[in-house]
């Protein structure tokens, strides 16, 4: 290195913003640039040959002997960044002469020979305060977003909180109605079991009347007039017409009552084997009421094989389905269910003739409170729910739909869950 090179280098020494000290073997100081004198107030002649420790006691000669250990013993580089240790040195000042107590360092630490061959250090400073700053701002960054992140969190829970309680005033909605149907449905033939047994407590008191004449009466012509009176030949008859009436009634009542303990396992949760074609009968009867007068019920199933499901909730979506059809039928239509199964697939269908479904609201009838019908009739829960069940059995619903013409939903049901819980049999049959 001519002259003029080494000006050009003790220029760029001079001028560079890092601090630079030269350190001999024994950490004795060698040398030091501007920028140090500039950051730490103090002095280079003072400091000449002095060990490093001695010109700064502040320095964490723990860390800088590892470094030395490294750098000395295996010629290495040693990088160290300021949020290892804060700083190795302390420079209370920044390069304006400013105070600048909390500056923060990086530092390398090489070994280097001169050309006599003495064994020297290297030590350079690195302002490193600026960086940690913007790690601090993205520290913070990060902090506001894991905060946010447990504010989401939060709002999830309470809306899934939120979501469990329509679903549960869903389900109250659907008891109600199930109620008004059932009272509905059992009125008519409680009704004429009642006065079916009024009438035959008449006829019997007719007939006790007849019998104890018997015992009384002079003779049998007696009797005869009063058995003729009293219209036996007609009580006779009507008696037997009366208790096969009755009978039919009482009959009707407990296929309701079964039906409805069918219907109404609401809480259950459990994946179970089940037959669909039963649960949709079951429910088909507890609406009856609801259909009867709107349409006709025509039956179109498939061949279906027992579907894992959790039976009473894939009811709950039929009577959803089912209800949905009766409303948007004005006057008098027909509804119609289907089944069947495409490979690993079953489907359900409940297609009617009623008034349709604008294309435009075709992508919002599965919002919760979604519904084009008056206060206290709909409740826009149905579909909602419907969805999110049978989401829960991992299927799917479509609707196909012409304004005018009708619609039909169909519900996919994959016949076997992809992660299988453990399956109990549907063990409940009728008695
Ligand atoms: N079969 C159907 N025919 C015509 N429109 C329907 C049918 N099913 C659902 N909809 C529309 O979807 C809306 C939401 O249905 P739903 O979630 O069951 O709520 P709700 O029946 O209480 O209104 C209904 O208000 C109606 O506009
Ligand atoms: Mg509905």
């Amino acid at each position: 290195m001519d002259s003029r090179q080494r000006e050009l280098a003790s220029a760029l020494v001079e001028h560079i913003e890092i601090g630079v000290i030269i350190l001999d073997a024994e950490l004795r100081i060698q040398y030091w640039n501007n920028v140090v004198t500039q950051c730490s107030g103090k002095r280079l002649e003072l400091a000449l040959q002095q060990p490093l420790a001695l010109i700064f006691p502040e320095a964490d000669t723990l860390c800088l002997s590892e470094m030395l250990v490294l750098a000395r013993d295996q010629g290495e580089h040693v990088y160290t960044e300021w949020h290892d240790p804060p700083y190795l040195i302390q420079l209370p000042f920044d390069t304006s002469g400013e105070p600048a107590p909390l500056m923060l360092q990086s530092t390398l630490l090489f070994p280097f020979k001169r050309s006599d061959d003495q064994q020297l250090f290297g030590l350079l400073l690195y302002d490193s305060s600026k960086l940690a700053r913007d790690n601090n701002q993205l520290d913070a960054a990060l902090h506001s977003l894991s905060s946010k992140q447990v504010e989401q969190e939060r709002l999830i829970t309470t809306l899934e909180k939120a979501n469990a309680q329509l679903m549960q005033s869903e389900k109250l909605a659907a008891i109600g109605q199930l109620a008004a149907g059932v009272a509905h449905e059992i009125n008519s033939p409680i009704g004429y079991v009642c006065s079916n047994l009024q009438t035959l407590a008449g006829y019997v008191h007719d007939l006790l009347r007849i019998i104890d004449a018997v015992d009384g009466a002079a003779s049998l012509d007696e009797v005869r007039q009063l058995k003729r009176s009293l219209e036996y030949a007609y009580i006779r008859n009507d008696v037997e017409a009366l208790i096969a009436e009755s009978e039919d009634g009482i009959e009707q009542v407990k296929k309701i009552s079964t039906a409805l303990k069918d219907f109404s396992h609401f809480e259950e949760d459990e994946f179970r084997l089940a037959d669909l074609h039963r649960g949709l009968d079951t429910t088909l009867n507890v609406v009856n009421n609801e259909l009867r007068y709107k349409a006709e019920v025509v039956k179109e199933y498939g061949q279906l094989p027992a579907v894992e499901c959790m039976p009473s909730q894939i009811n709950q979506v039929m009577m959803n389905l089912l209800v949905n059809a009766a409303h948007a039928i004005e006057q008098f239509g027909r509804i119609t269910l289907r089944s069947g199964q495409q490979g690993e697939w079953v489907w359900l269908e409940v297609e009617d003739t009623g008034q349709g479904i604008a294309p435009h609201l075709l992508n919002r009838i599965y919002e919760p409170f979604f519904t084009t019908k008056p206060v206290g009739k709909g409740t826009g829960l149905g579909l909602s729910l419907s969805y999110n069940i049978v989401r829960k059995h991992n299927g799917r619903i479509e609707v196909f739909s012409t304004p005018g013409q009708g619609t039909r939903f169909r519900v996919w049901l994959p016949a076997q869950q992809p992660t299988r819980p453990p399956i109990k049999e549907d063990a409940d049959h009728h008695e």
